[in-house]
């Protein structure tokens, strides 16, 4: 379907095609720049182009696909580095430079490369649509592989394959390869949602005592400026429990992702296996184009869910949903869309639940349970959070970490504050940390809390009186939650406290909450408070 170039402002470009649909994909220009259709009239076509469209003219040609935006799955997606429209980075590099132009397609997997492949099927068998035909080993996952027609089989390879050479060919000449797209979009079928019930153990104690979080659950982090947001996602990526995670870069800077990219290289699991083979990371930072942008989020979160329908536990990542609002905004401003809240489109809320829902834990084909969580940060302006992006992200998740400025000032990281931050997930939590880790653990949970709790109540009668103005025992009650929040709630991610596991989470806590109760007995005995202060674990810091 041809057409030419009616008419560009910006990113935003109209044709004279019919015919197409909605979403459709676009090729725009001699270059053929790549873009999708965002809005249709009678007779014309409005497109949304996700490349640079410096020096494009009128009457330059389109082409139009009618076939949506799609990903490509198979093989090879794991340690890959992949821009918004997952074009390999390191390809584009070697294409265009470092800086990003344009430079036409390139495939997103290396259909080159060579990959183990072992059957699960014979010659003769009989597919059906979803049926497992064989096993690609990638990296140290075992990649299955689901027959997308059916058929009798008539000839199945074995041993080493590239994945533009046929796997199987069945009766009727139909061939089945180990990659398909799909479309970015639309939501992949999953399979049954059931109930996510296993505590996702981020190694942040914080979180994974206080305000813990399940497997398939979504969690935010908003915070202002410089509160910690990357850091966190970061440190989250690299030491949880999972078996895969997608980090999105989303409008961040370029050297936080290059950092990130290096780091992960060095950096290996509990098993000793690279970090980065486990990880696929998109990269669309503040200087490339923000329709590839509003894109990379969901192009992201297609490569997760074909991870989760394999039966494995990935972990979403995006670092910030502020700035995937923020293209979408623009985009909406350029289709002069009636604004919203704070000009943000009124579908707002609608997209991003169109990302969100697609989380959760899922029975996959094979009977194995799949999840997919996320964690999204996000940079509310002013660290106002009741702005229009917080507050709909608030309404479709079950975990809620913010970051305070004030601690983030006072070096207290990670800056979530104990008083604001909630988890919807704490009853199955503790019932499965006091299963599998420490009976005490629902007793140590409630105490912390209740030393956090009347240590912000004291507080405000500490502004008045001061500290000498307390009773004996509400001054031990503040230098135990003081201990609390230096010993136990920072934790610099730049040691080797970066990690804790629960056993230690356990420990940790334990200790101190015996020594203030240990301390209040020796109150109790008529020692006095200075001598109690002085000599043991309870002297303010
Ligand atoms: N857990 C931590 N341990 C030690 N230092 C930290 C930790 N978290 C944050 N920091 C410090 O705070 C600085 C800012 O953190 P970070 O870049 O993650 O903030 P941000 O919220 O992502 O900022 P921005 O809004 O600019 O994206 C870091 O460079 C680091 O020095
Ligand atoms: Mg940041």
């Amino acid at each position: 379907m041809k057409g030419v170039v009616t008419s560009i402002s910006g990113a935003t470009v109209t044709i004279d095609l019919r015919g197409l649909r909605l979403y459709d994909r676009v090729y725009i220009g001699h270059a053929r720049l790549s873009g999708e259709v965002v809005h249709l009239e009678k007779d014309h076509t409005t497109v949304q182009v996700f490349e640079d469209t410096h020096g494009l003219s009128i009457g330059e040609p389109a082409e139009g696909t009618q076939a949506p935006l799609t990903v490509t799955l198979g093989p090879g997606l794991l340690g890959g580095v992949f821009d918004g429209l997952q074009r390999p980075l390191p390809a584009l590099q070697q294409k265009s430079g470092a800086f990003i132009r344009n430079c036409g397609t390139i495939p997103s997997l290396d259909l080159q490369r060579s990959w183990p492949f072992t059957p699960s099927k014979e010659v003769g068998a009989v597919l059906a649509v979803g049926d497992i035909y064989g096993v690609v080993t990638e990296g140290h996952i075992e990649h299955p592989l689901f027959a997308r027609c059916a058929g009798k089989i008539e000839h199945i390879h074995s041993g080493p394959i590239r994945l533009n050479e046929p796997l199987v060919t069945l009766q009727g000449g139909e061939q089945l390869f180990g990659f398909q797209d799909w479309s970015v979009r639309r939501p992949r079928p999953g399979g049954e949602k059931c109930p996510a019930e296993v505590p996702l153990i981020t190694g942040q104690r914080c979180i994974d005592f206080l305000f813990p979080m399940v497997k398939g659950a979504v969690a935010i982090i908003p915070g202002g400026f410089g509160t910690g947001k990357t850091v966190l996602e970061q440190s989250i990526a690299k030491f949880t429990d999972i078996d895969v995670v997608v980090y999105v870069g989303c409008g961040e800077r370029g050297n936080e992702m290059a950092g990130l990219l290096s780091e992960f290289d060095e950096l290996r699991d509990a098993a000793g296996q690279p970090l980065l083979e486990r990880t696929i990371i998109i990269a669309n930072t503040s200087n490339m184009p923000v329709a590839a942008r509003e894109s990379s989020i969901f192009t992201a979160v297609t490569m997760a869910e074909y991870y989760r329908d394999m039966g494995y536990d990935v972990l979403f990542l995006a670092d910030s949903l502020s700035r995937w609002a923020e293209a979408l905004r623009e985009i909406s401003a350029a289709l002069e869309e009636i604004p919203g809240e704070d000009g943000y489109p009124t579908y707002l809320s609608s997209r991003l639940a169109g990302f969100i829902e697609r989380s959760g834990v899922v029975k996959t084909a094979t009977g194995k349970l799949g999840s997919l969580s996320m964690i999204l940060a996000v940079s509310p302006p002013g660290a106002d959070f009741s702005e229009p992006v917080t507050q709909a992200c608030l309404r479709a998740a079950g975990a809620f970490y913010q970051l305070d400025t004030s601690l983030a000032h006072s070096r207290h990281f990670p800056a979530i504050n104990w008083n604001h931050s909630y988890s919807l997930f704490s009853k199955e939590c503790t019932a499965y940390f006091s299963r599998e880790i420490d009976v005490q653990w629902p007793t140590l949970h409630h105490r912390c809390r209740d030393i956090l709790q009347q240590e912000s109540a004291l507080r405000e009668v500490v502004e008045v009186v001061g500290m000498e103005g307390l009773q004996d025992r509400d001054q031990l009650l503040m230098s135990a939650a003081e201990r609390i929040r230096r010993d136990f709630l920072c934790q610099n991610s730049f040691t080797a406290d970066a990690f804790s596991s629960p056993q230690q989470t356990a420990q940790r806590i334990a200790a101190i909450i015996a020594d203030y109760d240990q301390a209040v007995q020796r109150l109790e005995e008529g020692e006095l408070l200075t001598d109690i202060l002085q000599g043991g674990n309870n002297a303010p810091g």
